[in-house]
């Protein structure tokens, strides 16, 4: 075939595609279709895992058998997905019949349409054809996604924004830049401390930021990379108590969205897991600010990763637990039942514990919870300034203690913690 292919952009939205074979081109091939809201028909005799949980939770049609041209009746694009020469070149003639756009995984000089090396940034779709030669393709696409990011990081660049009056994390394929250029909150996860463990669009949203509200344990790296007109409110030095700090931080979100910014309210690990961010949301509804919540890397799991304790782990626990530790037991504040949480044989996860430490562990020894039990404290985890310390319930108080360990750090409590010891 002669001639430079002409760009198009398929809108596939309920609109029926074939794709046949079951194997590792079509498992790679599937998921941008599902994406584009095709509906998918799989004809194959034999399909991955991967294939089959799309199978199994309703995304697409299967048929389990080899392909018949009738297959393609309906059908707006087809995607041929086996190694067989033969059976490729028979959907190939079938399609031409039919008029239908073929895609050839073993043949590109047999297909009338070809993949393009993509990349998507927010609303943008970067699809890149390299002439034949696929590696060239992603090489520029590569390039073209790194100049993207960086753009994005300056004044004008287009917004990643929320849906009005439904403050919560867009479906997939949803957009979260539909809404009108307006001003917008996001409450985005910065992660445990790694600059690098934020999520791709929490990264994003915070390039294309005006305002920034950070917490304290905000990794530093991120906010160095900030444009230098944007607006940085340390929400840490907000001269009031803790309540009184929370409703200027909510003031500040409502006025600098109202006043047409972008702003991001960026938060340790995950904004819900002890982070407030649920107060924050609802002050930017009700105020009828948009929200987009943008989850993160919470500490509560990655930080004893990073330490080498999976928090689950086979055959040595099924559960893990999460809860603060702020409060001390025996406060008539403490919403936790420490002694149910003695009874648990699984692992227990304590933020914010290191204060109450020792009147937290001496409950759980004395409810039943084994003094021997292996027990590790991990601070400032992911960061260069980790430090790790092993103990056991009945002696990690003291150990920490003496060993000088200060927040912000998580306890962990529970076999796992020695469970990939070698
Ligand atoms: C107010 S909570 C916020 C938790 C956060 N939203 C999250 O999902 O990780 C703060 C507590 O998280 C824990 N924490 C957060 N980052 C940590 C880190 N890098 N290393 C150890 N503990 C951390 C500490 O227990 C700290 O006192």
């Amino acid at each position: 075939m002669t001639g430079n292919p002409y760009p198009l952009g398929l809108r596939l939205a309920g609109r029926r595609v074939v794709v046949v074979g079951g194997g590792a081109v079509a498992t790679r091939r599937v998921p941008a279709l599902l994406d584009a809201g095709a509906d998918v028909l799989l004809v194959a005799p034999e399909l991955t895992p991967a294939l089959r949980a799309h199978v199994d939770a309703g995304r697409l049609h299967w048929e389990p058998r080899r392909f018949v041209p009738d297959d393609l009746d309906g059908a707006w694009l087809v995607q041929v997905a086996v190694d067989d020469r033969a059976a490729a070149a028979a959907v190939s003639a079938a399609a031409a019949e039919r008029r239908i756009f073929c895609v050839r995984a073993d043949d590109r000089a047999a297909a009338t349409a070809w993949t393009p090396a993509v990349t998507r940034h927010g609303p943008v779709t970067v699809a890149v054809l390299g002439g034949g030669d696929p590696r060239r393709a992603m090489s520029v696409r590569d390039a073209v996604r790194d100049l993207l990011a960086a753009r994005a990081g300056q004044p004008n660049a287009e917004a990643g924004g929320a849906v009005p009056g439904r403050p919560s994390v867009p479906a997939p394929g949803e957009s979260d830049t539909d809404a009108a250029q307006v001003g917008r909150v996001a409450l985005v996860g910065a992660g445990p401390g790694d600059p690098e463990l934020i999520t791709v669009k929490g990264w994003r949203l915070l390039t294309e930021a005006d305002v920034v509200v950070a917490d304290r344990l905000v990794p530093g790296l991120l906010l160095d990379e900030l444009r230098p007109d944007v607006e940085l409110v340390d929400a840490s030095k907000i001269p009031y108590g803790p309540s009184r700090a929370q409703e200027e931080i909510n003031r500040i979100l409502v006025d600098r969205a109202r006043a047409g910014k972008v702003v991001v309210r960026l938060k340790g690990g995950d904004p819900y897991v002890f982070g407030r961010g649920g107060e924050e949301l609802l002050a930017c509804a009700e105020a009828g600010v948009p929200v987009t919540v943008v989850p993160g890397v919470t500490s509560a799991i990655s930080v004893p990763a990073a330490a080498g304790v999976p928090v689950t782990h086979r055959a040595v626990a099924h559960e893990f637990t999460v809860v603060s530790g702020h409060v001390a037991p025996d406060s008539p504040a403490s919403l936790v039942r420490w002694e149910s949480l003695a009874g648990l044989r699984g692992t227990l996860v304590i933020l914010m514990g290191l204060k109450n430490l020792a009147a937290i562990s001496a409950t759980l020894v004395a409810h039943g919870r084994p003094a021997r039990t292996p027990a590790a404290v991990i601070q400032e985890g992911t960061t260069s300034g980790q430090r790790t310390l092993r103990s056991t319930l009945g002696t990690v108080a003291d150990d920490v203690a003496a060993a000088g360990l200060r927040p912000p750090a998580i306890v962990v409590i529970g076999d796992v913690v020695g469970a990939l010891d070698t």
